[in-house]
């Protein structure tokens, strides 16, 4: 399996075992992901290049590379960067590229990161394209499946609800999960249904996949509900926006029929679509799969980087 200098893209780029050498990598290094004595990356540096805010991805990828005894370069919003003052994106590339070891990119357009990928001589990691792909979440998704659920991943009953149109997280995990042969259930309001052309891909890989607007038909069967936010940003008429927002919101309540050790993911951040009451139930998990980012991003960094762990 050959990472060194690879891009991270899009999960569609991966197959099942790379997929899952990465999870075992950070299986190992995360004893180091709280606190760190590691210098696999000493001496070198990795720029992050936020066009778009973030809070989980910027500061797990900063940690990931600072427990790895690594340095970082960066900024984190398109108006600390000189795009403000017409630069192109790809001038943009070809400069950082200069300067880092490896480039870690989050921006509004979807395609952005492959195109950073085509320019770059240095590894390009695709922290969030638009509606498009979020890779390093999916493999932290994973991660916290096969660490806190009791079965395995292609054994699990999944339930994902909210925005599945534009939320790149879930395309990303749907295109991963076809590999493991989960049982799918997407559920979301007719106007964020998932994309067809995944919903496509998903039947043609033959996932068991069921797709209904409504959570509770999921709720009792589910060993995952994976709840998202409905994407405010993405929509280009605010009008629509209202018409689903609030759509899917869950309680303390409204987990009392559900399987004792399912558990509840989300890739933050929430707005309103899981109560804080749920924060103290056995199910909650999403603060813990926040955590995971940090050792996931370890494991790819250091293989892309081309460093033994
Ligand atoms: N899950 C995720 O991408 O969160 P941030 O937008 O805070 O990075």
């Amino acid at each position: 399996m050959i990472f060194e200098r690879r891009h991270i893209i899009s999960t569609k780029d991966f197959s099942r075992e790379e997929i899952d050498f990465i999870l075992d990598r950070a299986g190992r290094l995360e004893p180091y992901a709280r606190r760190g004595g590691l210098d696999l990356l000493k001496g070198h540096i990795v720029a992050s290049l936020f066009f778009e805010p973030s809070t989980r991805t910027k500061l797990s990828f900063d940690t990931a590379v600072k427990r790895l005894g690594g340095t970082t370069i960066g900024f984190d919003s398109l108006e600390s960067s000189s795009v403000v003052k017409g630069e192109t994106l790809s001038d943009t590339i070809k400069i950082i590229e200069s300067y880092a070891d490896a480039i870690i990119i989050r921006h509004p357009r979807e395609g952005a990161a492959r195109m950073a990928s085509e320019i770059s001589g240095v590894p390009v990691i695709n922290a969030g394209d638009g509606a498009g792909h979020h890779p390093t979440q999916t493999l932290l998704d994973l991660y916290t499946m096969r660490k806190e659920c009791k079965k395995p991943i292609g054994d699990l009953n999944i339930a994902i609800v909210g925005d599945l149109r534009y939320g790149r997280t879930v395309h990303s995990l749907a295109y991963a999960l076809s590999l493991y042969k989960a049982s799918l259930s997407f559920v979301s309001p007719d106007q964020l249904r998932m994309p067809e052309s995944i919903i496509n891909y998903l039947k043609k890989h033959g996932v068991e996949l069921l797709e209904t607007p409504s959570i509770d038909d999921v709720l009792k069967d589910a060993d995952v509900l994976y709840m998202t936010r409905i994407q405010k940003e993405r929509f280009p008429d605010p009008s629509e926006y209202l018409k689903v927002a609030g759509s899917y919101r869950i309680t303390a309540e409204t987990l009392e029929n559900v399987k004792n050790d399912m558990i509840i993911m989300h890739p933050l951040p929430r707005v309103n679509e899981i109560d804080p009451s749920v924060d103290s139930t056995i199910h909650a998990r999403y603060f813990q799969q926040a955590f995971y980012g940090v050792p996931i991003r370890m494991a790819v960094l250091s293989l892309v980087m081309g460093k033994e762990a």
